[in-house]
């Protein structure tokens, strides 16, 4: 398949939400494009014979805040958000926007990758290298309970 992936840049944005809008059903309080603007955030798109966001990602690096009530608040690198166009999942997209991300994000392998997620993305996230975390380690960790399943991406080649 042609995908090459690259830094996001603000020309992105736009093209960025749509594709978030075409993944997740419903209305979204949070358009991760906007990372893209933002200063402590890694965003990759995977861009599909030349033209088309096939695929985004976006990952938290900066901006920890201890006292957050979220686990995307208190853990780095964090995982906010990834993407890819139903007409061209289940080709590896997803996987290597992931093994860019963590390069990129935690590039001396030094504390790996974190992510809350729905049960329903849970599969995926397993995978591609994902460890889940028990909500006690979390608890001990960050002070706050998960909401949902929460795991963590050694800095490790990706299986595959
Ligand atoms: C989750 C998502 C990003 C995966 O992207 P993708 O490009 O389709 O995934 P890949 O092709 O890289 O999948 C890698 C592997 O995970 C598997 N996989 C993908 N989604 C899976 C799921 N939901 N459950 C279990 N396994 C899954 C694939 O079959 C593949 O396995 P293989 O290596 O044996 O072939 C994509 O399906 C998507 O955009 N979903 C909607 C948005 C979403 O749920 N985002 C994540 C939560 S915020």
């Amino acid at each position: 398949m042609d995908i090459r992936i690259r830094a996001a840049d603000p020309s992105d944005v736009q093209e960025a939400s749509k594709l978030q809008r075409a993944v997740i059903p419903g209305d979204h309080p949070y358009e991760y494009a906007r990372n893209i603007l933002c200063s402590g955030t890694v965003n990759l798109v995977a861009i599909h014979k030349g033209t088309t966001i096939a695929g985004y990602i976006s990952v938290l690096v900066g901006g920890l805040n201890p006292n957050g009530q979220h686990l995307w608040e208190r853990l780095r690198p964090y995982l906010a958000f990834v993407g890819v166009l139903p007409d061209l999942q289940g080709q590896h997209v997803g996987a290597e926007l992931i093994r860019r991300a963590l390069q990129a994000s935690d590039p001396r392998g030094a504390s790996g990758m974190w992510l809350e997620c729905p049960e329903s993305a849970a599969g995926f996230y397993e995978k591609v290298g994902f460890v889940r975390v028990t909500s006690e380690a979390i608890e001990q960790y960050t002070g706050l309970t998960p909401r949902g399943p929460a795991y963590r991406l050694a800095s490790k080649p990706l299986p595959g």
